[in-house]
């Protein structure tokens, strides 16, 4: 635990150090310096996108303060030096804005190659240097360009073609249903591994891009790619390669009924039940050219999926870490049991050598029973295991390819020998999304379950958000997606990731305008529980919020209001009685209508401020006036003027009642009351919520200045608590708040619970934004410095650049370290504590003194005292402030 804390702390402070190193580095050269981390549709230098006008963002760097940019100027073109071929030249832009700027120069055309670049002018109108170049790849945008046929029949295919020249570049477009793996002259293509990612196929299907111009030949080529059954139907390919040969002559090579097909290695494979791969079955040689197919057969044609191609703009999932087990046990005569010490998805990679026909198993679980075999249970019918038939070779090294599993032991028979540590390897496999956050504090409880946020949350993104990843099910709750949503933002880079999700929603919307509780729709309603399908319009604002994503909402505005309308004619006298699920999993139950009308308010509110932002005034109104009669029947059916409590007063009820003003003021003070009691008297400073109150009662809490109350109940290490599941051993966070290891519904995995993930950052290193900024343009810098924690950091990677905030107390003084990204300002609101007769220093000089502010410190634009806090506004740059008193 203390290496563990360690560590976090080293993290942060080198994330911090990475910060003052740029603003360091930025001193040498004074100025506006070239913006970095430039990014086209939220990625970096993607290729294979299908927008026509694609946005830009990029990141600013100034060795000053309080800078800003005055203009920009952005640059497109097809040769790398963006010098010449220029396609489009804002020339000098006087604009602010930084990030999610559209293109707009001539067409973009398919399969090509942009290059761009950036500079600004800072708010004294000096430019900076260009940025270095970036670039971006277009996909296949119209159907047409797509010349090849889907083919299907057996899970291994290839073809040879010949390429009679230099190659000067060489794209490969492919879709293969449900996975796929492409091999290019005995190479695999790319490093994704389950691709592409899951959407309905039936509405659209996604394809990779891969360069492949290293690893085409010139002469003979052979393609080989190996199918799998992911979350699909029949076996299914399209692929197209375009090259370009020096000298400028085209080839086209696509999938078409020439192609050949015999089944592989692997007999069979599934998500939920793992691999079986018989060696002996392989076909060496088979991705090469010179390969004697004479026993192949022809593929066949004529299934063609019915969705539209469109490309995975999304980063794909890969393996990103291998882990070494800590310990291995045989608990049963030949029955040997790996701990990887860490609950995660992806499989186990095994070492091997034997006799030719040898067949060994791996299963995989959560957990184990008291004798230290492993206990499958909760994973009900998912068999999670994977099995190597040995073609007897002399080492032979296996991974599955078409299945994931998640787990954290792993259990090995059939083994030739005896394994050691080194037999095995765990892959974690994910979405490739960057984490790009990170949090620490002095309680390592917190920092503990800051580490099971992450581990959860990443293990839990496959291209969908998912509950789960172990047990029969690994699907796109969408309650589960949107209570984790702003965790998730904060701890990772999810534009692009959210952007591909919110799309997957608006494809399961019917014409009635109803969602699904999963998406894709496999488990779940239709039309979804209020409390889950609130998820539309809340993933949605959150991309705006956080992103400052303009685009999300006016895409899927009609698609919101179409679900809020749906929501509207199902509602009697203003409120929705139908919930499947309500507050789920929660310890005391809330009223399954109450909590649907709450997200029938929340879902009007939202949309309306997604018609507010757009300006579209007469949809303000309408909905505004939706969202007023929903508020004030909601209050008058639920509320109990005699106990002052909402609903049957759980914890759940009166939060969701305060959270979004539900209340009215004249009634707020004594329903709070009435929580903080609950929850301090009642319940012994414990939860009774559910998945849905967690997420809003420490929000509720820290607005109700009781911020200590919510850290307390953060902290609490006994039933029901998040630090109950530390001390219980978790690595991830469970689905329940009780300890079960049974047949019945349990996962060790579960995100949701981690939604408490935002509020570490938000109330504890502080970190927010202004109500009516987005993209972290108006940060609030308000750290709580309860009780007897006495330091926190939290660094996030805002659209705008990093932003960090770390502050530690002791008796006679206060700290508080910031670094505010170029183009944002901020408002700190440094609480006083028990200081009295405050002095402010930045940096060693006086900022404030005397209740004086002193000014002529760069970027600091003012300092107030009130009350309970120093106010001090400032623009960007890094500031070291410390407070001092009596
Ligand atoms: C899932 C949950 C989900 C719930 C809805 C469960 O099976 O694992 O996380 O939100 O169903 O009832």
């Amino acid at each position: 635990m203390i290496a563990e804390q360690c560590l976090k702390i080293v993290l942060t402070v080198s994330l911090l150090f990475i910060v003052l190193v740029r603003v360091d580095a930025s001193n040498h050269t004074p100025g506006p310096q070239p913006p970095y981390n430039l990014r086209c549709e939220y990625l970096k230098d993607p290729i294979g996108i299908d927008v026509k006008k694609p946005r830009f963002f990029w990141m600013l760097q100034h060795s000053d303060r309080g800078q800003k940019q005055s203009a920009y100027q952005l640059i497109v073109s097809t040769e790398p030096s963006v010098e010449t071929a220029i396609l489009w030249d804002t020339g000098k832009v006087l604009s602010d804005q930084s990030i999610h700027v559209v293109y707009e120069g001539k067409p973009l055309e398919s399969d090509r190659t942009y290059y761009w670049k950036v500079r600004y002018w800072d708010k004294n109108d000096t430019p900076s240097p260009y940025s270095s170049a970036a670039q971006f790849d277009t996909g296949l945008f119209n159907p047409e360009d797509w010349e090849g046929e889907w083919i299907c029949g057996t899970n291994q295919v290839r073809k040879e073609f010949a390429v009679n020249g230099n190659v000067k570049r060489g794209r490969a477009f492919v879709c293969g249903l449900g996975y796929y793996e492409m091999r290019l002259n005995g190479q695999k293509v790319g490093n994704n591994v389950l691709d592409p990612g899951y959407t309905t196929y039936e509405k659209r299907i996604l394809y990779s891009t891969y360069d492949i111009t290293d690893t085409l030949l010139k002469g003979e080529n052979a393609v080989g790619v190996m199918l799998g059954k992911g979350w699909s139907g029949p076996l299914l390919l399209l692929l197209q390669v375009n090259i370009e040969l020096e000298g400028g002559e085209k080839l086209k090579f696509f999938s078409d009924r020439s192609w050949k097909g015999k089944d592989g290695p692997i007999i069979s494979d599934s998500i939920y039940d793992g691999e079986i791969y018989d060696a002996r079955l392989e076909t060496p040689g088979w991705d090469q050219p010179g390969f004697d197919e004479s026993v192949w057969s022809p593929v066949e044609t004529g299934i063609v999926p019915n969705g539209s191609l469109s490309a995975q703009m999304v980063q794909p999932i890969r393996v990103l870490e291998t882990l070494v087990p800590l310990t291995i046990t045989q608990p049963q005569e030949g029955v040997y049991v790996f701990d990887m010490g860490q609950n995660f998805s992806g499989w186990a990679e095994i070492k091997v050598s034997g006799p030719r026909g040898t067949e060994v198993r791996l299963r995989y679980a959560e957990l184990l029973y008291e004798d230290g075999m492993i206990n499958q249970e909760n994973l009900r019918s998912a068999r999670a295991r994977d099995i190597y038939i040995l073609k007897g070779n002399e080492e032979e090294v296996y991974e599955p390819r078409f299945t994931y599993h998640g787990f954290r032991y792993v259990e090995l028979t059939g083994f030739p020998g005896v394994p050691t540590l080194d037999t095995i390897r765990g892959k974690v496999a994910h979405s490739a999304v960057e984490q790009v956050g990170s949090f620490s504090c002095s309680n390592p409880i917190l920092n503990q379950l800051q580490r099971l946020i992450i581990w959860g949350q990443k293990t839990n993104l496959h291209s969908i958000p998912t509950d789960c990843n172990q047990r029969d099910e690994r699907m796109g709750w969408l309650g589960d997606a949107h209570l984790t949503a702003e965790e998730a933002m904060m701890n990772f880079d999810m534009g692009a990731f959210y952007t591909k999700f919110i799309k997957d929603i608006r494809d399961v919307q019917d014409k009635e305008g109803t969602i699904t509780d999963t998406v894709p729709h496999i488990w779940g309603q239709r039309p979804a529980d209020p409390a889950w399908g609130a998820a539309y319009p809340l993933l949605c604002w959150y991309m705006y919020r956080y992103y400052g994503d303009i685009r999300i909402l006016e895409e899927h505005y009609e698609g919101v209001k179409k679900y809020v309308e749906f929501l509207r004619s199902k509602a009697t006298a203003s409120l929705l009685e139908y919930s499947y699920y309500g507050d789920w999993v929660a310890i005391e139950k809330t009223s399954g209508s109450f909590v649907s009308s709450f997200y029938y308010y929340y879902s009007v509110f939202l949309l309306k401020k997604m018609a507010e932002t757009l300006d579209y005034e007469a949809e303000v109104e309408t909905y505004q006036d939706l969202a007023a009669k929903i508020k004030d029947a909601f209050h008058k059916k639920y509320f109990d003027a005699e106990t002052r409590s909402y609903a049957n007063g759980t914890q759940t009820a009166n939060t969701l009642a305060l959270f979004l003003d539900l209340a009215p003021e004249s009634v707020r003070g004594s329903v709070f009351q009435n929580l903080r009691s609950d929850i301090l008297y009642t319940n012994n400073t414990h939860l009774t919520t559910g998945i849905l109150g967690t997420k809003y009662i420490m929000e509720v809490l820290t607005d109700f200045n009781a911020a200590s109350l919510a850290y307390e109940l953060a902290t609490q290490t006994s039933y029901p608590s998040w630090g109950f599941m530390i001390r219980n051993g978790a690595t991830t966070l469970w689905e329940l708040w009780q300890y079960k290891t049974g047949p019945s519904m349990n996962s060790h995995n579960h995100p949701m619970f981690g939604s408490v993930g935002s509020w570490l950052y938000q109330a504890l290193a502080g970190i927010e934004q202004d109500e009516n900024s987005a993209g972290f343009k108006n940060i609030v810098i308000q750290p709580r410095m309860v009780q007897d924690l006495q330091y926190a950091s939290g660094t996030i990677h805002t659209p705008r650049g990093l932003l960090t905030s770390t502050w530690s107390k002791s008796t006679d003084n206060i700290t508080l370290k910031v670094y505010i990204p170029v183009n944002s300002e901020a408002e700190i609101r440094l609480p006083k504590l028990k200081l009295r007769s405050i002095v402010l220093k930045e940096s060693g000089k006086q900022v404030y003194n005397g209740q004086k502010f002193l000014t002529g410190i760069p970027g600091i634009q003012m300092v107030e005292e009130t009350e309970s806090a120093v106010i001090i506004k400032v623009g960007s740059g890094f500031y070291d402030f410390e407070l001092l008193g009596k």
